[in-house]
């Protein structure tokens, strides 16, 4: 009912915008008002695809007045310009032969033709923009919650989502997901992402169990691209230096419940019969990769003096 009181038809819908057009003629200036109040804005033709499906839409009319559309300029030198967004497309078939000539020296608005003429059906004449056509508006069907994560573009057949990075999904309304991590072995894993475990932002940080250290960066970080941002790490058993001795009458008996001289190995040292330990008999790897206690020296005894006191 809304629109038959002003006087307007829904020409056309493709899932994109809508095209309306009035049955009331109207100078240009009047017709980009009208659109702006009803609809989004003058037409905006973007490619000749979208043009020859415009045209398709509305009715056909046996001779002036054409219709208006969004394009225009204020200056004789300046390109022609879509009121929309500012665009200066124009194909090289869309004006009629011979256009666009200035004929009246201040055409800088547009018709276009929607005959039946096969030469001129659908191309463009520049005229002045006082003249009285018909308006051709389009309904944007993009709007505030089209797309959560992305931008929404109007298309000819269609609204598409353009996602920021890290988001996907026809509506950007996902995020992107990382292969999950494993724990580590001897560690543990800490993560959090404000768009859940795994997806796109979320960070990742290892730690190791005591005696073992992270060998790679501790924190990892779900990229855009869908992979993390560093290899995982592992988890690596301390390691002390290899125990080195000079004596060999020094005696030992090393257990290495892990590695060879890492987190928990130990040592037991004695002295051959006749010899005295000097230094602590045990060292054990710490969880910090020292031993304890430095290796031990064997000596021989003492020289006894013995005095007899007769
Ligand atoms: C188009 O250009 C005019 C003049 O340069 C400017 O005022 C307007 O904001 C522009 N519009 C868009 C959508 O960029
Ligand atoms: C103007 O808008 C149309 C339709 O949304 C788009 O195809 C075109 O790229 C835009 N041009 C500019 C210069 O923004
Ligand atoms: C128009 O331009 C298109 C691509 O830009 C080209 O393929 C075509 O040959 C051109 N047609 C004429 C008549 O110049
Ligand atoms: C269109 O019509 C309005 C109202 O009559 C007038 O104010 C305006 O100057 C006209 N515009 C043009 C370009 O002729
Ligand atoms: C917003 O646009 C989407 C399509 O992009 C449509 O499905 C939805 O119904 C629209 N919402 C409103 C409130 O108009
Ligand atoms: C991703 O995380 C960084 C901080 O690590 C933050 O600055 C940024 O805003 C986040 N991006 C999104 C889209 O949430």
């Amino acid at each position: 009912i809304h629109h038959i009181w002003k006087c307007s038809y829904l020409t056309g819908r493709a899932h994109g915008w809508r095209y309306y057009h009035s049955t009331a003629l109207k100078n240009w200036t009047q017709a980009r008002e009208w659109c702006r109040e009803e609809y989004t804005d003058m037409v905006a033709i973007q490619s000749q695809e979208e043009n020859d499906h415009l045209v398709s839409l509305l009715p056909t009319r046996t001779g002036s007045p054409y219709y208006w559309i969004g394009i225009t300029k204020s200056e004789k030198s300046d390109p022609w310009t879509w009121v929309g967004n500012n665009s200066t497309w124009v194909g090289n078939q869309s004006w009629a032969t011979d256009e666009p000539n200035n004929n009246h020296v201040t055409e800088f608005c547009v018709e276009i033709y929607v005959n039946n003429n096969k030469a001129n059906r659908g191309k463009w004449n520049d005229e002045k923009c006082s003249e009285k056509k018909y308006p051709v508006c389009y309904q944007a069907q993009c709007n505030l919650t089209s797309c959560d994560r992305g931008r929404c573009r109007e298309t000819i057949d269609n609204t598409i989502c353009l996602c920021e990075p890290g988001f996907g999904g026809d509506r950007c309304q996902t995020a992107v997901t990382c292969d999950a991590l494993s724990v580590p072995q001897h560690g543990r894993l800490q993560c959090h992402g404000s768009y859940g475990p795994s997806r796109f932002n979320s960070s990742c940080r290892f730690h190791c169990d005591l005696g073992y250290r992270v060998e790679g960066p501790e924190w990892l970080q779900c990229q855009a691209s869908g992979r993390w941002d560093h290899p995982a790490p592992r988890c690596q058993v301390e390691q002390c230096a290899a125990l080195k001795w000079t004596s060999d009458r020094l005696l030992r008996t090393c257990l290495h419940p892990i590695a060879n001289d890492s987190f928990n190995s130990t040592c037991a040292f004695s002295c051959e019969e006749g010899f005295e330990l000097s230094g602590q008999s045990v060292t054990i790897c710490d969880h910090a990769g020292r031993w304890t206690a430095e290796v031990p020296t064997c000596s021989g005894k003492g020289t006894f003096f013995v005095h007899f006191y007769c």
